[in-house]
């Protein structure tokens, strides 16, 4: 197999790649490096399996050469700060809606096998339904998150009018090494540890009572690499969680026993847009595509703690 990952130097997509690789598959990285790192392809840099363009998404013309000849895509990149996107949605629209078109229409082009596209529970925004289902309402309530769902609209397109097989993965809270803990809207996961680490106090906005999904890198790598295996031919979207809910002071409290200290929490005044709760139903993703978890979310935190 010949696998195309948009994004692959970033958090997710590097570790797409690297399993493929490990799985002695041919993998092109294509990231422009704006929050991509070098660094995350560190394990891969000797493996002439690995081929590396530098490219942005917005460069039609550079994305459609880049793409031709290979089999699965992988599309991982977008600008993910919620925030970036409430301050400058026209840039991220270009970036996030018009990139997924740029990648359907090279895919479309040069007749990929199908197109596996990196979605979000932002879709949902803050609709009360709990467990999120494929079924349940969607109503973004920023800019990121619409761009998701037309990127997610324009894929069961590109199956129905052009029957290219494509799939749409809704991302949970993903967590794990490489996630880049650096901006107050990284996840809260890649801030504890960082913090926790450096003896330095974290802050929880709200009481901690407010739950997510959390579900380990290697994990969501799964789902990815189960949904490119499933002989599908038309458009599926899968919601992908641990499947269960974790508040933050659950959080906390597994931090501390993986890191054996007392942790200094500091409780501060909820975050402005911040949804209370959310939690995937994985049935769908289970029943179709044989998913099961390999890590819950605290060996998840062991293997995250151990790489940092
Ligand atoms: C996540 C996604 C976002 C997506 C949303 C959709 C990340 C980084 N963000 O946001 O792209 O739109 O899911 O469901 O994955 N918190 C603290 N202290 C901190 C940092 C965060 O208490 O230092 C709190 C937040 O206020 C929030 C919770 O932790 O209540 C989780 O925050 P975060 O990791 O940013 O994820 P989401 O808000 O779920």
């Amino acid at each position: 197999m010949k696998v195309f990952i948009t994004g692959g130097a970033g958090f997710i997509g590097s570790h797409i790649a690297e399993e493929y690789l490990l799985k002695d598959h041919n993998v092109t990285v294509y990231d422009n490096f704006s929050t991509g790192k070098m660094d995350n392809l560190q394990f891969a840099t000797t493996n002439d399996r690995l081929k590396i363009t530098e490219g942005d998404i917005r460069d039609y013309p550079l994305l459609e050469q880049a793409i031709a000849g290979h089999d699965l895509i992988f599309h991982q990149a977008a600008i993910a700060s919620v925030q970036q996107s409430i301050d400058n949605p026209r840039a991220t629209f270009e970036v996030n809606a018009g990139g997924t078109l740029n990648v359907l229409e090279s895919a479309r082009k040069h007749k990929a096998k199908k197109v596996i596209f990196a979605c979000s529970a932002a879709i949902f925004g803050d609709h009360p339904e709990l467990p999120k289902s494929e079924v349940s309402p969607v109503k973004p309530i920023s800019p990121y998150g619409a761009d998701k769902y037309i990127s997610e609209t324009y894929l069961r397109l590109y199956s129905e009018l052009y029957g290219i097989p494509t799939v749409a993965l809704r991302y949970f809270n993903v967590f794990g090494p490489r996630q880049d803990p650096s901006s107050p809207y990284s996840g809260v996961i890649s801030i504890f540890t960082t913090r926790i680490k450096a003896n330095q106090p974290v802050t929880v906005f709200g009481d901690g009572d407010q739950y997510r999904d959390f579900i380990f890198v290697k994990d969501v790598v799964q789902a990815n690499m189960l949904a490119a295996e499933k002989n599908s031919t038309g458009f599926e979207n899968y919601n992908v969680g641990y499947g269960k809910a974790t508040s933050l002071n659950d959080l906390l409290e597994m931090l501390k026993q993986i890191y054996d200290k007392e942790i200094s929490v500091k409780y501060d005044k909820p975050r402005q847009g911040d949804i209370r709760e959310s939690v995937s139903n994985n049935r769908k993703l289970s029943d179709e595509l044989g998913f099961l978890p390999r890590f819950t979310v605290k060996e998840g935190l062991e293997e995250l703690t151990r790489s940092l």
